[in-house]
């Protein structure tokens, strides 16, 4: 009768002990760690190859600009919700987007469309991202101001690269200082996000010290809830130079942003631009979707100090506001001069 107590009582011991060793082991030797899993969806367009993009820079599109078939672009099961994803995407899911039609107060520098796009040419060749010109004349946006038809020039940029994660638009009259500067490590990665954003930094409605918002970015997110990256000079977000990525957030702003009735028809004087500022300052939602990066990660300008004029080992310069005091071809020569120099020539701190 002893005999058989003691025997099952053995067996269950060994079981356990083998269960807790198995779980020991697991632990062990393969601790995936938990952002794996968070991170990694199935589903993401990874893998595939972009077919050629097509499109017709000459022709205007068929009919007014909502109606495109573009603003359904496709977005991965993974950024369905609220919560996209975070991974670190590779070179070949980036889209460097220059959407223009070559006029405006950028036609005061000859030929900068051919100039700079060649140049961003290079530079995509030399990464594996991949160049998009859109001309925007050919959208048909109403009556409203033609900084406006950036945004539609988005959506036609995911639509026509599906297995793009990430499209970076920048205006025509910034220029690519630093081939060698990274967009994945240092502005697209989790880890460049988590510590590149300004956390509890007022969000700017014209100066501060004018016209305090009392409105700040989070002190904390989650890296899978950006989805846009921009930056602010002294006044105010500009759309100058800023990242989209594909999730269903993304595709929401920037139908929202382009509501004719409420904002783009509307006479706006920063027109997209102060369309997102208002979507910042008005909503808790777009505040933890849209990350703010200081302003020379991928925004500086000619003039300003440390935290806003170009520097040495910059990735870009903006020449936002050159129409001003008629400087744009002056500061455009310059700089194109200066482009991919490694001599020390704006230095910080001067
Ligand atoms: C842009 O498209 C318009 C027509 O939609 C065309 O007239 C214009 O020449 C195009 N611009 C360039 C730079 O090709």
């Amino acid at each position: 009768m002893q005999g058989l107590q003691v025997a099952p009582r053995r067996a269950v011991i060994i079981a356990v002990s083998v269960v807790a060793l198995l779980i020991v082991l697991v632990h062990v030797f393969s601790d995936v760690p938990y952002d794996v899993y968070r991170n990694y969806g199935t589903g993401d367009p990874v893998g595939a190859v972009a077919p050629p993009v097509q499109v017709d820079n000459d022709k205007p599109q068929p009919g007014y600009f909502k109606a495109q078939p573009e603003w359904d672009f496709s977005v991965p099961p993974s950024a369905k919700g609220w919560a996209g994803y975070a991974k670190k995407p590779r070179n070949r899911d980036i889209v460097v987007l220059t959407a223009s039609d070559g006029g405006g107060h950028n036609s005061a520098i000859p030929n900068v469309l051919e100039r700079v796009l060649e140049d961003r040419q290079a530079y995509c060749d030399k990464h594996g991202y991949t160049n998009l010109w859109l001309n925007t004349s050919r959208y048909d946006i109403g009556e409203a101001h033609r900084t406006w038809s950036k945004i539609p020039a988005v959506a036609e940029a995911f639509s026509l690269n599906p297995t793009a994660e990430w499209v970076w638009l920048i205006d025509t009259d910034i220029i690519i200082m630093t081939p060698e500067f990274s967009l994945v490590d240092d502005i697209l990665a989790p880890e460049a996000i988590k510590k590149g954003l300004m956390r509890g930094t007022p969000i700017l409605d014209g100066q501060l010290k004018k016209n305090p918002t009392h409105i700040n970015t989070p002190e904390d997110f989650r890296v899978e809830d950006i989805d846009i990256l921009i930056t602010q000079d002294h006044q105010s977000v500009n759309t100058g130079s800023t990242f989209f990525r594909r999730t269903a957030f993304t595709r929401y702003l920037l139908e929202i942003m382009t509501d004719y009735t409420m904002l783009m028809g509307r006479d706006h004087v920063g027109a997209e631009q102060d369309a997102i500022k208002h979507l910042m300052l008005e909503h808790q939602l777009v505040r933890n979707h849209v990350g703010i990066y200081p302003q020379r990660k991928f925004n500086a300008y000619v003039q300003g100090g440390d935290n806003m004029g170009y520097r040495d080992g910059d990735l870009a310069v903006h020449f936002a506001g050159c129409w001003v005091g008629g400087k744009c071809k002056l500061w455009f020569d310059e700089f194109w001069e200066k482009k991919g120099h490694t001599d020390v020539w704006r230095p910080e701190g001067q």
